[in-house]
Formats: structure tokens, sequence, C-alpha cells
């Protein structure tokens, strides 16, 4: 799959984006190193917090389906900024694959591409796991 192919599921992927408070609409499609694709969008809740971005719907949904090596991810935000993970994200992506790619597109057109190491290169680690 092209990065464009996947990109195009990401944008797809944010039409189901529920995010009446926000009004950003995100969309996510994580390529799993065999080939399997899984897509996400960002789901609000009136209690904020307890809202869940797109890039961590699409893993969760990966992981629960028994999936752990991704090659890429492509996120798709609406605007004129180029939709980057937040570091929460960026976290959850390192404790599987510390080396996938990341792809980052805007409403208005473009994307930019990324190593997961650029993007956090200190993660977090719990002890000797
Ligand atoms: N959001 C994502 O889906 N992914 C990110 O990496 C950052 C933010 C969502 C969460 C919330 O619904 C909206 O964007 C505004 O923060």
């Amino acid at each position: 799959m092209t990065d464009r192919e996947l990109l195009n599921l990401a944008k797809e992927a944010s039409e189901n984006a529920y995010a009446p408070y926000s009004r950003f609409k995100v969309g996510a499609a994580l390529e799993c190193m065999d080939g399997r694709i899984f897509t996400g969008c960002n789901i609000e809740n009136g209690a904020l917090g307890s809202t869940m971005c797109a890039e961590r719907v699409a893993i969760y949904k990966a992981v629960s389906e028994g999936e752990k090596h991704f090659s890429r991810i492509a996120i798709y935000g609406e605007g004129e900024e180029y939709c980057l993970p937040c570091g929460a994200c960026r976290q959850v992506m390192g404790e599987f694959s510390q080396d996938m790619e990341v792809l980052c597109a805007r409403g208005s057109g473009g994307y930019v591409s990324y190593r997961l190491k650029e993007l956090l290169p200190h993660p977090f680690k719990f002890g000797n796991f």
C-alpha cells in the first residue's frame, strides 16, 4: 500500500469521528507488519478527559485482535496544520513499535513523514521490561 492510500484511509476514518466538543475530526490508519490495516477516529466524551484519540483507537483495535508489530500509521486532521500525534499516542506507539513510520496529513493538503524515534526519542520505560 502506498503512503497516499494509507492516508486516504485515515481521511475516510475521520468521517466517523465523534467530536461535538472540539469539532476537530481526526482519523488514523495503522498498518501492521503482516499488512493488516486498522482504522480509528477520535471519540470525544462530555467528561472531556474520557476522550480518546484516533491513533489510540486504531492501535487498541489492532492489539485486541492480536497484532502488536506496526510498520506505519497515517494520521489525518482537518485544518491547516499537519496533524501530529499527541504525547500519549506517541508513548502508546512506542510500547509496540519504536521504529514505525508516522505520516501526518492536514486538511489543506500534503503530509509530512517521521520515524517514531524522531518524535519520541526518550520514551518512558517501565523497569526492566
Ligand atoms: N486528537 C486525536 O485524535 N489525536 C491526537 O493525536 C491529538 C488530538 C483529538 C482528541 C480530541 O477529540 C481532538 O483531537 C481535539 O483535541
